[in-house]
């Protein structure tokens, strides 16, 4: 037996107990013990050795398949085609941590499988994919009512809630957007990948960056310059989701026209003429006009440029779950994390660690082409960690 296998089998022993279904059993001392590794043989056999026709979509992490297990269930195999420098002790340990993380709003980690030359995480599977496959095709969008769009952004904002505030350790999810929002079969939403950047410490991605993880469109512009992490970035990216989800749009869409192409400013445009609800999808047969103004303000709160302004999630909680709601007027929009081309972004840009008050405004250039921003508004891009601490 090889030195890793050796190492894992020996980990494994350690914490499984009834294999990876039966995670999350008290062993008596308070402490959950956790099935943490899947074989690498029963996920080729899980996935058909891993078949394009399993494939369920493809990530700036790798490519994601369905499967299923011997005790029938269904699961998500996301293989992280990464060079991690990082150790298979301290991957363990971070997954490890991630598998006590649960709320009804975020995906379940199953485990892993650090078998072969790829690390792997195996999610249990929701069958009705992304929340994107759903708003952004007009033929769907529309099974998409007003109600379920409301419960797709109160279980988001009851999700991020969790990370930033109640979970184990505080985890600021960094890539929250439309193909992250993973929806099951009676459409609730459940935030995937979170946890994912902590996986990846100083990680270059297939983008030959570093330092950030996140996704053009819905990257906060202060993280995206200058690196400065807080849970506020989270809420930058929340905001931009529910304008998405809104106006069944993406954050940039260039065929709209150069007045409508960048959602944020568009929406920042109609909230300051008081014509907000023009936002709305005009493919909803019907919306409820108080909670579409209360959704567009918030949304617009969330993407100020003053970091400091934006809402932290619990007040955003807080409105979402009350009837009536007062939000204070927003400030201008900050400007995305689409910096124009991304090769104008070197590391020296991103080596800045300086901690702005995001108060620098206007320094986007917004992608001509609709191509590169789709590419790069859908992959993420990862960088390492910094300021993560509560
Ligand atoms: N647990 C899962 N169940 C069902 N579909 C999934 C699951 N995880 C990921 N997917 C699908 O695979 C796609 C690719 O996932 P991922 O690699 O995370 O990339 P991204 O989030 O950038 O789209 C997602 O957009 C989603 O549609
Ligand atoms: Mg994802």
């Amino acid at each position: 037996m090889g030195l890793l296998a050796n190492f894992c089998s020996c980990f494994n022993n350690l914490l499984r107990r009834d294999g990876p279904a039966a995670a999350d059993e008290d062993d008596g001392d308070g402490e959950a013990s956790f099935g943490l590794f899947f074989d690498l043989r029963t996920l080729q056999i899980a996935t058909n050795f891993f078949s394009d026709l399993n494939q369920l979509g493809h990530g700036g992490f790798g490519p994601v398949y369905k499967g299923l297990i011997p005790n029938g269930q269904e699961v998500a195999v996301k293989k992280l085609s990464l060079n991690s420098r990082q150790g298979i002790r301290e991957f363990t340990n971070e997954v490890k941590l991630l598998l006590k993380i649960q709320h009804k709003n975020l995906v379940t980690l199953l485990g892993c499988c650090v078998e072969g030359p790829e690390k792997m995480l195996v999610y249990e599977y929701l069958l009705n994919k992304s929340l994107d496959f759903f708003l952004f095709d007009k033929e769907k969008s529309s099974s998409l009512d007003w109600m379920q769009r409301m419960r797709i952004v109160k279980g988001v904002a009851r999700g991020l809630l969790y990370l930033h505030e109640e979970a184990p350790e505080r985890i600021i999810h960094r890539d929250i957007k439309a193909s992250n929002i993973l929806l099951d079969d009676q459409l609730n939403p459940k935030i995937s990948d979170f946890g994912l950047a902590r996986l990846f410490p100083g990680e270059e991605t297939h983008l030959n960056t570093f330092r950030i993880s996140g996704t053009h469109g819905y990257m906060a512009p202060e993280y995206a310059i200058h690196g400065y992490l807080s849970v506020k970035t989270d809420v930058f990216s929340f905001g931009v989701l529910v304008l998405e989800i809104v106006s069944g749009r993406k954050n940039h869409d260039g065929r709209l026209g150069a007045e409508k192409a960048d959602l944020l400013n568009y929406a920042w445009t109609l909230f300051q003429s008081g014509n907000a609800l023009e936002l709305v999808d005009a493919g909803l047969n019907n919306y409820n006009p108080v909670e579409a103004a209360m959704c567009i303000q918030l949304g617009l709160l969330c993407c100020q440029s003053s970091v400091a302004d934006r809402l932290d999630m619990n007040s955003i909680h807080l409105t979402l779950s009350s009837d009536s709601f007062t939000l204070p007027k927003p400030g201008k929009p900050a400007i995305q994390g689409r910096v124009g081309r991304w090769s104008q972004t070197g590391s020296t840009l991103f080596s800045d660690k300086t901690k702005t008050t995001g108060t620098h405004t206007n320094t986007t250039k917004v992608s001509s082409g609709s191509s590169f921003v789709d590419e790069y508004s859908r992959n993420s891009i990862s960088y390492s960690s910094m300021d993560e601490g509560r």
